[in-house]
């Protein structure tokens, strides 16, 4: 979500808590504070784009077999899979990590889900699934919610004028080819509908799907049918945090749940490894994890995904990192807003159980909690290298996830959206 940017199932659900005693208090500001008018009844059409795990997904089973007597084999529906609270708890975590990982095949270099498991996107062209992780919209699983409440009140419809884009945040992009074709289409049409182009809000890692989306179109589409690119909270530069994850899994405090145990299923997520951080942003002589007998920077993953016995994510970089690193203009009006002033970890010391226990130290910088400000930061290269605008703005104090409800944020996006 969240995320996500590459964090982990668990650190969205510490997101969540939060969310859950933040969002309250900051939800009521909203309504106090944003005033409510509507905007220009020619505005235009939004369409939401969320990071790692910010939207739901469904699962439908008939499998050869099951990891623990408990977990259902076959079922006659789908299911919500994420998020769902329910599945998150000691032995029915086994089901769940068996059902939500990937199988990553090295010949095809692609990845399919276990046998008999279906998974699908719900809600495509919808807001439900981005405005709650969680389908009986407990507070927990609130996520861009109060964004599309207020874009109500500003005038906007639900799944009309404002919509959703969810996708299978476990692949990259050169796995999701459908959903780029999916994407493209809906804002043709919404553009077609309005009489106008759209506007982009991203989140996370939804800003890199975004991206490599623009990167791919030709300008004169983008001329046509795009009005401008909210980024918030992109992890354009990656994050270090996905290190941890993939050496040691990250349960983020949730005691019952181990963080080895996660390690199997976050590691099995491409887009874990994907934002993994990028040499084009992290200097070569900088240490991110560091161990007795090593200490790891951007230019020995080769070494460490060997070091930490996950072969493969060797190879899953490799076909990843290509998407997005050159970090091409994307060649619309871009608005990067991204939080800092909140501890974010930038590197990880190991004991000598490395990679098989929880890191002894961590080391924190600038960043949103999630996002490194050097990584966050990094759309300022594209000033001037477009015609279009490019506009930064740091929101201090502001959490990865919390961003979204900040009354600064949300007025910006009403003065972009609602101003002639
Ligand atoms: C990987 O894909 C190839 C080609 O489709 C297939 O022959 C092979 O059995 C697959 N490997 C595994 C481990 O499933
Ligand atoms: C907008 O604010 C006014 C005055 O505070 C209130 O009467 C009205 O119900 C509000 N409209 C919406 C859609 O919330
Ligand atoms: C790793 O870096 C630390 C801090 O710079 C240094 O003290 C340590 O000796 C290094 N370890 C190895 C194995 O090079
Ligand atoms: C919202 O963000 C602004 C700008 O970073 C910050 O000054 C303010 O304290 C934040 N408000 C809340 C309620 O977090």
């Amino acid at each position: 979500m969240a995320g996500w940017h590459g964090t982990t199932v668990s650190s969205m659900l510490r997101v969540v808590c939060l969310l859950l005693i933040f969002g309250y208090t900051v939800g009521k500001n909203l309504h106090k504070s944003a005033d409510n008018e509507s905007c220009q009844p020619k505005r235009p059409p939004v369409v939401i784009i969320p990071g790692d795990l910010g939207n739901q997904l469904e699962a439908k089973l008939d499998k050869p077999s099951v990891v623990h007597y408990i977990c259902y084999k076959k079922t006659d529906a789908f299911f919500t899979l994420w998020l769902n609270l329910e599945l998150l708890v000691p032995v029915a975590i086994d089901c769940w990590i068996d059902n939500i990982r990937l199988i990553y095949n090295t010949t095809t270099h692609s990845t399919s889900a276990p046998p008999g498991v279906d998974i699908r996107v719900p809600g495509f062209g919808k807001t439900f699934s981005v405005e709650y992780l969680d389908p009986s919209k407990s507070s927990l699983g609130i996520y861009f919610f109060s964004l599309v409440q207020a874009f109500v009140e500003w005038g906007y419809t639900r799944d009309d004028d404002v919509r959703g884009a969810p996708y299978d945040w476990r692949k990259a992009p050169n796995e999701n080819k459908a959903y780029f074709l999916a994407l493209q289409q809906m804002i043709e049409e919404m553009a077609e509908k309005a009489g106008g182009p759209v506007v982009l809000i991203a989140h996370s890692m939804g800003n890199m799907y975004t991206l490599y989306f623009l990167n791919h179109q030709p300008q004169a589409w983008k001329d046509r049918y795009i009005k401008s690119f909210v980024a918030l909270g992109a992890p354009w530069g990656g994050v270090v945090k996905t290190m941890r994850v993939v050496t040691s899994g990250d349960n983020d405090h949730i005691p019952v749940i181990s963080p080895l145990k996660m390690r199997s299923q976050q590691r099995s997520a491409i887009t874990t490894t994907w934002l993994f951080p990028y040499a084009h942003t992290w200097p070569k002589n900088q240490v991110l994890v560091q161990t007795p007998t090593y200490n790891y920077t951007v230019a020995d993953y080769k070494r460490f995904f060997s070091d930490v016995g996950f072969n493969e994510g060797w190879q899953i970089r490799q076909d990843t990192e290509p998407l997005v690193s050159d970090l091409d203009p994307p060649g619309v009006a871009v608005h990067c807003l991204y939080g800092s002033g909140v501890p974010t970890p930038e590197s990880f010391r190991y004991s000598d159980k490395f990679p098989n226990a929880e890191p002894v130290a961590v080391g924190t910088g600038d960043g949103d909690g999630t996002v490194n400000l050097r990584s966050a930061t990094q759309c300022g290269r594209w000033v001037g290298r477009q015609r279009q605008p490019v506009k930064l703005l740091e929101l201090p104090g502001n959490e990865h996830v919390n961003m979204l409800l900040n009354y600064t944020t949300v007025a910006y996006i009403k003065t972009l959206l609602c101003s002639p």
